[in-house]
C-alpha cells in the first residue's frame, strides 16, 4: 500500500474517531476582521486561542478597536455629526442561536460592543437607539453619560462649518451650498411642503467624496472558535458630518455583519446609507449556505450593490466553516486581517476593486 493511501486511511479513520472537520481540526479558530485592525483582531485571538466563546472573543476584539480608536471611525471621538456630536452603532450576532444586540446613535457611551452584547443578552429586544440605548447601557453597568468628543473632532467640526458645511448628506435642499437650516427643493426650483419631483424619481449621486481612501469607517468582525461556534459583531462611530440622527449598516443584522453557525460569516465596510439596502451579509452567508465559495459570494454580494450604486465604495469579507476566507470590494482598496492557528501573528490581505 503506497504511502497516500495509507495516510489516505489515517485521515479517514481519525477523522471518524476525533470527529475531523467539527472543530477539532486545525481550521479553527479563526479571526476575521475589516481593515488591518491588527491589534484588534489579536485581542480576539488571546480570548478565543485561551478557549473563550466566538461571542467572548468579538466582545474584546472590536472592544479593542473601541478603545484605540480605530482610524478615529470606531469608538468615541471621530466622524462629529452636524451638530459636532459623536454616537455610536454596534452590533453582535450569536450565529448558534441567530440572537442579535445593538444599540444604533448611542449617546455618551463609548462601549458600543459591550452595550450592544448587554442588549442581546439581558433583553428580548434586538435593537435599542439614541438616548435611550445610553441609559440602558448606563443602568447595566457601562461607564457615562461621558463626552465622546474629543480635540480631533471637534476640529474637524469646526472646519467643516468653515467650509460652508460641506460635504454634506443632503440633497434636493435649499441651500445647496451652504449650513441649514434646510428646506426641500422642488425640482422646479422652488421650494414645496410635499416631496420633490426628483426624490420621486430616485435620483442617484456621487457619494465618493464621503467615503474616500482614508475613511475606514467600520470594524466588522467575525469569530469562529474552538468548539466551532461562529460570531460576528460591528462597531462604529459613523458616516462623518451625518445628518443627526442617521443610522448606518452598522447595527443592522445581514448589512454590517451576519453569522450563521451551519455556514459561516461576513463583515462588511463602507458607505452603509447605500449597503444597508441590499443586506450584503446576509447575501454572502445565503450563497455560501447554497455551496458558493466565499470569494464568489463576496464578490456576488458587491456586484449587487455595483449594479444600481456604480459610484458606491464598500466591501464585504467572507469566512465559511472551513476556514477559507476571501474579500470583495468597490470603489477603494480593501484590507483584511486574519488570524489562524496556522499563522505566527496576524496577516493582512489586500484585495484590490
Ligand atoms: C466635550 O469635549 C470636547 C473636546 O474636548 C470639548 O470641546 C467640549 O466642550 C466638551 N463638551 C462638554 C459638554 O463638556
Amino acid at each position: 500500500m503506497s504511502t497516500i493511501k495509507l495516510l489516505f486511511l489515517f485521515t479517514f479513520f481519525s477523522s471518524l474517531i476525533l470527529g475531523y472537520g467539527d472543530g477539532i481540526s486545525g481550521k479553527y479558530p479563526i479571526v476575521v476582521s475589516t481593515w488591518p485592525f491588527v491589534e484588534a483582531v489579536r485581542a480576539a485571538w488571546r480570548a478565543v486561542d485561551a478557549g473563550f466563546s466566538a461571542v467572548d472573543a468579538v466582545v474584546e476584539g472590536c472592544s479593542a478597536c473601541e478603545d484605540l480608536r480605530c482610524d478615529g471611525t470606531v469608538g468615541p471621538g471621530g466622524s462629529p455629526d452636524e451638530n459636532g456630536e459623536t454616537t455610536i452603532d454596534a452590533l453582535i450576532m450569536n450565529g448558534v442561536t441567530m440572537e442579535i444586540g445593538a444599540v444604533a446613535a448611542m449617546r455618551y457611551v463609548k462601549d458600543g460592543i459591550r452595550a450592544a452584547r448587554l442588549v442581546m443578552e439581558h433583553t428580548k429586544h434586538t435593537l435599542l437607539v439614541g438616548e435611550k440605548a445610553s441609559a440602558f447601557a448606563i443602568a447595566m453597568g457601562l461607564p457615562g453619560p461621558s463626552n465622546l468628543s474629543s480635540t480631533e473632532s471637534i476640529e474637524m467640526w469646526n472646519k467643516w462649518k468653515e467650509n460652508g458645511c460641506q460635504p454634506n448628506f443632503w440633497k434636493n435642499v435649499i441651500p445647496l451650498n451652504g449650513c441649514g437650516p434646510y428646506r426641500p427643493k422642488s425640482a422646479n426650483g422652488f421650494s414645496e411642503g410635499g416631496y420633490s419631483k426628483a426624490n420621486l424619481m430616485g435620483v442617484i449621486e456621487s457619494r465618493s467624496s464621503h467615503f474616500g481612501l482614508h475613511s475606514h469607517d467600520t470594524i466588522s468582525m467575525a469569530v469562529i472558535d474552538k468548539m466551532g461556534h461562529v460570531a460576528v459583531g460591528t462597531s462604529t462611530n459613523g458616516a462623518t458630518f451625518k445628518i443627526p440622527g442617521r443610522v448606518g449598516d452598522g447595527p443592522i443584522a445581514g448589512s454590517s455583519s451576519y453569522a450563521d453557525d451551519g455556514v459561516g460569516a461576513c463583515g462588511a465596510t463602507g458607505d452603509g446609507d447605500i449597503m444597508m439596502r441590499f443586506l450584503p451579509c446576509y447575501q454572502v452567508v445565503e450563497s455560501m449556505r447554497l455551496g458558493m465559495e466565499p470569494k464568489l459570494a463576496a464578490k456576488d454580494a458587491i456586484s449587487r450593490i455595483a449594479r444600481k450604486f456604480p459610484d458606491f465604495v464598500g466591501a464585504v469579507v467572507a469566512v465559511n466553516k472551513n476556514g477559507v476566507h476571501a474579500g470583495a470590494c468597490h470603489g477603494w482598496t480593501f484590507q483584511y486581517s486574519v488570524r489562524t492557528l496556522e499563522m505566527e501573528d496576524v496577516e493582512v490581505f489586500t484585495v484590490l476593486p
